[in-house]
């Protein structure tokens, strides 16, 4: 008996010695000095052993239990320490490594343009207005005074929900809008997206964005007009600007005018970018129709206005020297990335 506790205790101090997993130790732990341990087993029998043996047997018996555990639990603590500090190594944060460098994201070409010019005017007094662009018949057409016969109402070049609500051509619904909403004297801007059935090329797309002015007051003319714009334009475009102002028509204002600046590419020679002309066409504008007023409840007998409108996109492709209007409804981070 002594004999096998020896053999017994040699084996489990050489299986205690080469265990390195924490499970495997717990294993030898049940094998040895576990309910059916061999060590427990042997003490559990000692009363199959001679009773003159058995006081020498328990002694030994409690001895080589009690070494193996304390073998086992000084195991235990080694894994324990191995594990931590193996942890400890591979989460360690090298805090002198270089750096992967994360590029801060950036606005989109259309964003910072639209901020320019928002800020432009706010610095010129007015205030931000928006409107939805799910608009309704009545403030994208009838109230801006366009006739049933225009052809802007065409299926072909306006985007219908049903015979009542459209996808807005324009931000001039949001004049509408702010006239019902407020009484003068108004002095708005809105910028905004607007859509038309059109086929999408290098120049056109159904989604554009324009940028819509208005102002009404007692005593507005065209004289306020022609400045607010004037000094609009040369802020963005520098002081040697040429301007023009050319007569044309919309429904909603009159007179209506179109507004042209000296090409930036030849100043005023005529190149391929003005196609020869000298000048390019960035808004629309005019003084508020006296019908558009009044379908505001505004009266113009007391009121006049002026009001403007121009393409956005066209402004940032100049601004940013950009051929194509696609690349701005692309989404590609490549193009995007460069702003
Ligand atoms: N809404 C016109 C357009 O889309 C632009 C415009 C706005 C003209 C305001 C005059 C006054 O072409």
């Amino acid at each position: 008996m002594k004999l096998l506790l020896q053999e017994i205790h040699d084996k489990a101090k050489n299986e205690v010695k080469d265990v390195f997993e924490l499970k495997n130790l717990k294993d030898l732990r049940v094998k040895y000095l576990g309910k059916k341990g061999e060590i427990t087993q042997i003490l559990k029998n000692l009363n199959t052993v001679g009773s003159d043996e058995r006081p020498e047997i328990g002694k030994i018996a409690n001895i080589v239990r009690s070494d193996l555990e304390s073998l086992i639990a000084q195991k235990e603590k080694e894994l324990e320490d191995k594990i931590l500090t193996e942890r400890l190594e591979s989460e360690r944060i090298d805090v002198t490594i270089k750096n992967k460098r994360v590029k801060p994201a950036n606005l989109h070409p259309l964003t910072i343009v639209t901020r320019e010019l928002e800020d432009i005017f706010l610095g010129m007094g007015f205030e931000i207005a928006s409107g939805p662009e799910i608009e309704t018949v009545y403030n994208n057409f009838d109230a801006l005074n366009t006739p049933l016969n225009h052809p802007s109402r065409d299926l072909e070049d306006t985007f219908y929900i049903n015979n009542n609500i459209v996808l807005r051509t324009q931000t001039s619904s949001v004049q509408i809008r702010t006239m019902r909403d407020k009484k003068p004297p108004i002095k708005v801007i809105s910028p905004g997206r607007v859509y038309r059935s059109d086929d999408v090329d290098a120049t056109h797309s159904p989604v554009f964005h324009q940028l819509e002015g208005l102002v009404v007051d007692k005593d507005i003319s065209m004289s306020d007009l022609k400045w607010t714009l004037e000094t609009f334009i040369k802020k963005l475009y520098g002081q040697d600007i040429k301007i023009r102002f050319r007569p044309h028509y919309f429904p909603f204002t009159e007179p209506s005018a179109e507004i042209d600046i000296s090409c930036f590419v030849c100043g005023g020679k005529g190149c391929r970018v003005c196609k020869g002309e000298g000048f390019i066409e960035i808004l629309g504008a005019g003084l508020v129709h006296p019908n558009v007023l009044k379908n505001c409840g505004i009266d113009p007998e007391i009121y006049s206005g002026f009001a403007f409108g121009m393409g956005l996109d066209r402004i940032v492709m100049r601004r940013f020297n950009i051929d194509d209007l696609r690349l701005l409804y692309d989404n590609d981070i490549r193009f995007l990335s460069q702003f």
